[in-house]
């Protein structure tokens, strides 16, 4: 089967542990350890695929020693804001810049997620500047919620395996 190595970074609070969480488990955890960082091996049937993912929850705290090690491991990259916080959205060109300076020459594989939809009214960044960015960092965009489930939070995974895989 296929090996993909994935990690979720974006700042501290953002939603990144939820998400995963989310993701492997379909539930939330309100009183999730907000610092912890943690991998987590997955299987799915992708496009009749058997793929193995390995996860990698980075803590929003982690200092740059450690983020480019996880930076150099990962194969594709989940960069999350949260769409009530528009610092968390200010974050994301820097890290895909650090990204992109620590995979040269190849192109970076990533999805752009921006959680916390279920918050719509304390949004601080718009749906169309989420879109906009996307379309500036060419990946995919998504808006969900890892507290409700909307947004289709398992597709974010399985699109950026396929992204992977078609490397
Ligand atoms: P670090 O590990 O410190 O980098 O943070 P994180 O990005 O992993 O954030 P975490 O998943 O711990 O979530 C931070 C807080 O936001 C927690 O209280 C979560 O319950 C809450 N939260 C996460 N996702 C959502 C969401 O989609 N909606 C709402 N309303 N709250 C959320
Ligand atoms: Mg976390």
């Amino acid at each position: 089967s296929a090996e993909v190595k994935l990690a979720i970074f974006g700042r501290a609070g953002v939603g990144k542990s939820a998400l995963v969480v989310r993701f492997l488990t379909k539930r939330f955890i309100w009183e999730y350890d907000p610092t912890l960082e943690s991998t987590y091996r997955h299987q799915a049937t992708i496009d009749d695929e058997v793929v193995s993912m390995e996860i990698l929850d980075t803590a929003g705290q982690e200092d740059t020693i450690q983020r480019e090690g996880h930076m150099r491991w990962g194969e594709g990259f989940v960069l999350v804001y949260d769409i009530t916080d528009r610092g968390s959205f200010e974050e994301v060109v820097p890290l895909k810049n650090i990204l992109d300076e620590i995979k040269k020459p190849k192109n970076v594989t990533l999805v752009l997620v921006g959680n916390k939809a279920d918050l719509d009214h304390s949004r601080q960044v718009s749906t169309e500047e989420g879109e906009k960015l996307a379309t500036e960092l060419a990946c995919a965009f998504y808006e969900c919620s890892a507290c409700t489930g909307e947004g289709n939070i398992t597709e974010i995974f399985y699109e950026l395996c396929r992204e992977v895989r078609r490397r």
